[in-house]
């Protein structure tokens, strides 16, 4: 066996990528399976997108740009920042890499020592503990109460600060959970940070994914924090442009500049034609993210309406983002086809196996009780994958 770092040994791969993986498997093994598991919106990117990036191309836009991007997609940035978040950056202040993973992966490498914890609010992204762990950090998970629908709780958040704490990782609109941080909600975080010297890290990346009329908050955007704030957003979810790997973040000019520099030793600049069509989606026709915002909001409809249904009561719709994420502990203990259900991982795979549908257990997330149900897919496989979801529920006794 070689020999392979411990950090890299103890790393988890991501439980999202490996059972969307499984689900693919079994797709091209020609087994029909709907999967309900990634959290990428199931639509093209749109026209005006494409043509930027090959017009890139045509003018031989690939060569190396500079480290923290280029001056027009930084401005661009800026730009989007002040009108939609009223946060207002000064070219220093922003820096443009690949993926908001990888701008979260900067971030925490900029901030932490070896040692240093990082509090992250369960249910979680699954990529934020192993990334703090990547950065010599020690992730410390606390658990937001799922009676609430796990809404964010100051109380517990100022108990969990120690001496050793620097970071405090925010997600809103959230992954896996669905919920949006109303203002006040915000408010109350950002007056209990500003009594510290932790720095938090906003993951806004589901900003544009908001149902109902709701508004998302920027927390760096409150009185008196700005400091404080690293606010963390891409073009994936917003404009169908998973595959392009663009992010940004926005926050304190030393942190910024400590984040490029881990940058430029390790990828350097992002990728030099996605730039050209990061402009064009941030300066170009918003309409797309509207009509996928409605798409979005008729299909959690749909899914509510028949996971209501079975409960025979209203299920918890999601508030932003594209996951349900019901509780199932009640089938924990029951049995299905002669199996044994012992936790949601179990049940994940009763539903994949005998039903052909995949879902992402809540262990992946931190909260082993749920599971997440993506309703980022076309309302065809919707309405199968709730058929076989629910059948497959039935049978569990
Ligand atoms: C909460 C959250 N943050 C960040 C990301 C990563 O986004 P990107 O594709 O820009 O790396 C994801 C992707 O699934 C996510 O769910």
């Amino acid at each position: 066996m070689r020999h392979l770092s411990t950090k890299v040994r103890n790393l988890e791969e991501s439980q999202t990528l490996l059972l969307t993986q499984r689900a693919r498997l079994l797709q091209d093994a020609g087994v029909d399976v709907v999967s309900l598991t990634a959290g990428e919106p199931d639509f093209p990117t749109p026209a005006h997108i494409k043509e930027a990036a090959l017009r890139a191309i045509e003018a031989d836009f690939t060569h190396y740009t500079a480290n923290q991007g280029t001056a027009e997609l930084i401005e661009a940035v800026i730009d989007k920042f002040s009108s939609d978040n009223d946060l207002h950056f000064s070219p220093d202040q922003v820096l443009v890499s690949s993926g908001a993973k990888h701008s979260i992966f900067n971030a925490l490498c900029a901030i932490l020592n070896p040692g240093d914890e990082v509090i992250i609010p369960a249910p979680y992204w699954v990529s934020y503990p192993a990334i703090v762990r990547l950065a010599d950090g020690v992730p410390v998970i606390l658990p937001f109460e799922a009676a609430t629908g796990f809404r964010p709780d100051v109380r517990r958040l100022r108990r969990a600060i120690g001496p050793k704490t620097r970071v405090l990782i925010l997600n809103t609109p959230c992954n896996p959970t669905g919920i949006v941080f109303t203002r006040s909600e915000v408010e109350e975080i950002a007056a209990m940070v500003k009594e510290t010297n932790l720095t938090v890290i906003s993951d806004e990346i589901y900003e544009k994914m908001v149902f109902d009329g709701r508004k998302h908050v920027s927390i760096g955007s409150l009185k008196g924090i700005r400091d404080q704030v690293v606010t963390v957003n891409g073009v994936s979810k917003a404009y169908a442009m998973t595959g392009w790997r663009i992010g940004y973040m926005g926050g304190p000019e030393e942190i910024i500049r400590a984040a490029g520099k881990v940058q430029g030793q390790v990828t350097n600049n992002a990728n030099s034609i996605a730039q050209k069509a990061t402009v064009a989606a941030l300066r170009g026709p918003q309409g797309p993210i509207d009509a996928m915002r409605t798409q979005f909001q008729l299909r959690r409809d749909y899914v509510a309406r028949r996971l209501s249904a079975r409960e025979g009561g209203e299920v918890r719709s999601p508030e932003g983002a594209m996951f349900f994420f019901p509780g199932v502990e009640r089938c924990f203990g029951m049995r299905a086809r002669g199996n044994l259900i012992r936790n949601a991982s179990d049940l994940a795979e009763h539903l994949l196996e005998h039903h052909h549908v995949a879902l992402v257990p809540g262990e992946a997330f931190g909260a082993p009780g749920h599971i997440r149900l993506s309703f980022a897919a076309s309302m065809g496989d919707l309405e199968k994958g709730m058929d076989r979801l629910l059948r497959g529920l039935q049978e569990i006794q």
